[in-house]
């Protein structure tokens, strides 16, 4: 058994289009500072009809796998909650599409924003265990509540890719972890329906009841090491959620010494700044939110440094929590350099409210039989090129 395990590689992937919060608050006539302060939101991703969730998770994994990786990866896990087959696993695309040996397992994990997390943690189980291989953790989810709805801002779509391995680059993990089950109708989506159902406020509260739950099993099992923790990453469904989490910690009972706990959460609330960078960008992306917040906080973040340790708080509705901790490992700044980041989202496209809007209901063109997609020309990266006969089919160009 190696002890030794955590996240080597990371890399994020979101679609090229985005739409900014104030024109969506104009159309909805709504005031702007809603979103931009209330919400904290400033822009959201927008997936046109040609991406979907294998797209983008084979989008983000290309950005850091190689040879090596392809022949020590025995499990693809795939986590989302926008599945669009209740059989075929999007592991097995993202699989063949990668190249990864034929030896490898491959599957799909669901339990809402939480499932990344599941994921991760059953690629430590197997890392440890087997410390010569590797895991490849996908994450990936198109937020969708509905036009002119109150999730509606809210939306945003990406994916995250990570290899486990036992010698990491970027994070080397705790086995000691903090948990919580609460079976609870916060947020929640039917088979049959093609957007998430919510009870908005109901879903603060739970987020921000199971954050403390966590933090206070963490703070009787650790006790004055969590003084050590320097900064937090969060499951972010909108920015402004982390900033509540820490003041309804900081109105909580805990054991920890009061000075102590202000002065921590006072110092997770700066780095919280960085933590967020992304997230109010791209907007929600369910399982992949918390480690776009990790990798944020990790390239945004100019107080960091190696042997820092960070904790991950990772929420998924109806609801499931983990808070768990590791340590930056040296040169961990050099190895995230390779990968996507701000310049990326810089590099995307503005699209006006009713383009969103077009995109939007052209979701619905997934339910046809047989449909061929037409990408523009400039489009690089893998695409869902045609749907025949139920069968989706992909290309890279
Ligand atoms: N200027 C500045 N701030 C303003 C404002 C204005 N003009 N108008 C409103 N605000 C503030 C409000 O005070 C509020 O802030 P606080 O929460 O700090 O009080 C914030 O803007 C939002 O206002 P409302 O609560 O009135 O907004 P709403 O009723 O339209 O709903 C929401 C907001 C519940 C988040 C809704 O967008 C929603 O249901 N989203 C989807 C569910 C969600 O994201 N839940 C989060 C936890 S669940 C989870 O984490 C899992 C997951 O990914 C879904």
């Amino acid at each position: 058994m190696s002890n030794k395990v955590g996240i080597d590689k990371i890399a994020f992937y979101s679609p090229d289009y985005y739409i900014d919060m104030v024109e969506l608050a104009h159309a909805r006539d709504t005031d702007p500072n809603k979103y931009t302060i209330g919400l904290q939101q400033d822009k959201m991703s927008v997936i046109p009809v040609w991406e979907d969730i294998v797209s983008m998770g084979a989008n983000a994994a290309l950005q850091i796998i190689d040879d090596k990786d392809r022949e020590s990866i025995d499990q693809v896990i795939f986590a989302t909650e926008s599945s669009f087959d209740y059989s075929k696993s999007a592991a097995t695309y993202i699989h063949n599409m990668l190249g990864i040996h034929s030896g490898a397992k491959s599957f799909e994990v669901k339990q809402a924003c939480y499932g990344g997390t599941a994921g991760l943690m059953a690629g430590f189980d197997y890392v440890r265990a087997n410390p010569e291989r590797r895991v490849l953790v996908v994450a990936a989810d198109i937020a969708r509540y509905g036009l002119h709805t109150s999730g509606e801002p809210t939306q945003g779509a990406g994916a995250v890719a990570m290899i486990i391995s036992s010698e990491p680059k970027i994070l080397s993990i705790d086995a000691q972890s903090f948990s919580r089950t609460d079976d609870q109708y916060d947020f929640w989506r039917p088979s049959h329906s093609p957007v998430a159902l919510v009870d908005g406020h109901f879903s603060n509260q739970l987020y921000a009841d199971s954050f403390i739950n966590v933090f206070q099993q963490a703070e009787e099992a650790l006790g004055t090491d969590l003084n050590q923790v320097k900064a937090l990453a969060f499951h972010l469904p909108y920015t402004k959620m982390a900033k509540k989490a820490l003041t309804a910690l900081s109105d909580a009972e805990t054991k920890m010494d009061e000075k102590m706990r202000a002065r921590l959460i006072e110092d997770w609330q700066e780095q919280l700044n960085a933590a967020i960078v992304y997230g109010k960008q791209v907007g929600n992306t369910y399982t992949a939110s918390l480690y776009i917040s990790l990798m944020s906080l990790l390239k945004e973040s100019d107080s960091l440094k190696a042997g820092d340790k960070i904790g991950l708080f990772s929420y998924g509705s109806g609801s499931v929590s983990e808070l768990f901790f590791g340590n930056l490992v040296e040169g961990y700044q050099e190895q995230l350099e390779k990968v996507s980041g701000q310049k990326d989202l810089d590099e995307r496209l503005q699209i006006s409210i009713p383009d969103y809007e077009k995109y939007f209901g052209d979701r619905d063109l997934e339910y046809e039989a047989n449909i061929d997609f037409e990408i523009p020309t400039d489009y690089v990266g893998f695409y869902l090129a045609k749907i025949d006969e139920h069968r989706r089919y992909y290309d890279f160009k």
